[in-house]
């Protein structure tokens, strides 16, 4: 049984010591997870856009990616997203702990609950009409907690907190969109964000993420051309950083979760 999930680009497989890969079966298709250990912890990875980086922000299958962390008795999970700042004080390389979301994606399936699934989460049967709720945090309290305290420990100076907004994609924002998601509220925009923080909560699973600024948005700064290029290069510069802020942060998870994301199911 793995303990602690990881969603996040090819660069953080390294992590894993002892690595093999199992192939889940879930409602949603089979997905392919890497088991090993990290630190001291059994730990599964996910490299969320495929192995050979070939799967877009929307075709992710992220209703399966999580549900077979689940199968896998996983309970907390740490992700990592590429983002774009809309804050001039947080520059590309920051890393960001964001501790809101907002959902501005359009065709992704969002919600495990559909009215007809019947599901055993823990060994407990839920189906029908499912609300969760996304308060009192939308991200995992503790994991969060553990994330910054590492970071700190590790002289990362992560951001603690921001509204990460996720977008449809698979291009990026114009300037216009950007100007108004800032008015919304926005902090950091990425593609991949959302369904997948909101999808754990529906499985009771803790979720945090460690965003990583690749960019200043489109047209914060200028309006020079983004290009995937620009972000994976940014992102590549901080993948040392990133795991062992993951390794780090899973050694101070406590073992017991004591954060409301466990009772996402109770009535
Ligand atoms: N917009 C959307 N997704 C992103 C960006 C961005 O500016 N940078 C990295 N992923």
């Amino acid at each position: 049984m793995a303990r602690i999930g990881v969603i996040g680009g090819s660069g953080v497989y390294q992590l894993l010591r002892g690595g093999r890969e199992e192939k889940v079966a879930t409602p949603f298709g089979d997905v392919v997870v890497t088991l090993g250990k990290i630190g001291d912890q059994e730990a599964a990875f996910i490299p969320r856009h495929g192995k050979k980086h070939s799967v877009p922000p929307f075709l992710v299958n992220y209703r399966g990616n999580l549900f077979a962390l689940g199968a896998l008795g996983v309970g907390r999970v740490i992700a990592t997203n590429a983002v774009g700042s809309l804050r001039e004080d947080l520059p590309p390389g920051t890393l960001v702990i964001p501790d809101d979301l907002i959902d501005m994606t359009k065709d992704r399936k969002y919600t495990f609950y559909d009215g007809n699934v019947e599901m055993t989460v823990d060994g407990r049967k839920v189906g029908g009409v499912v609300h969760v709720s996304m308060t009192p945090s939308t991200y995992c309290p503790e994991i969060r907690d553990s994330i910054l305290r590492a970071g700190e420990k590790l002289a990362l100076s992560p951001h603690d907190g921001g509204v990460y907004v996720c977008t449809e994609g698979n291009r990026y924002e114009t300037a216009a969109e950007i100007r108004a998601i800032k008015i919304l509220g926005a902090d950091v925009v990425g593609m991949t964000g959302s369904p997948e923080a909101t999808l754990a909560r529906e499985l009771a699973i803790c979720y945090a993420t460690i965003a990583v600024v690749t960019n200043f948005a489109a047209g914060l700064k200028t309006r020079a051309k983004l290009t995937h290029e620009e972000v994976s290069r940014t992102f590549s510069r901080r993948i040392e950083d990133v795991r062992a802020l993951i390794k780090d942060a899973i050694s101070l998870i406590p073992v017991e979760r004591r954060c409301p994301c466990k009772d996402a199911l109770e009535e």
